[in-house]
């Protein structure tokens, strides 16, 4: 597996996102009292960017429809809703991060 540089730990404080790319993938990069987790930025329900959404409590919530996700592993953990009307959501690739001194790295199979 490749790893790439895509932030340094100062960049993200705890309990915070970021959107780094890795190549052509978006990937929303979290901080989680000081344990840093990967996956996928598009939501996938209709794309919308869930680092644009809220994170608490290791859950990301999308902007759009508010479908969740665990974001140390991308599970689905909430479906969205339009209106009365919920519809699930498939779960988010997750990805390997690796800490190398002050850089955060992610491995893309
Ligand atoms: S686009 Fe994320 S919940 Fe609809």
């Amino acid at each position: 597996m490749d790893y790439t540089k895509v932030a340094d730990k100062k960049e993200l404080m705890p309990n915070t996102m970021k959107l780094v790319v890795v190549g052509d993938k978006e990937v929303l990069l979290a901080n989680l009292d000081g344990a840093y987790y990967a996956i996928a930025n598009k939501c996938t329900h209709l794309g919308g960017s869930l680092v644009k959404g809220t994170l608490e409590g290791g859950i990301v919530t999308c902007p759009k429809h508010k479908a969740q996700f665990d974001v140390k592993t991308g599970e689905a953990l909430a479906e969205a809703k339009i209106g009365f009307i919920k519809m699930k959501v498939k779960d988010e690739a997750s990805y390997e991060v690796k800490i190398d001194g002050d850089n955060i790295l992610i491995g893309l199979p």
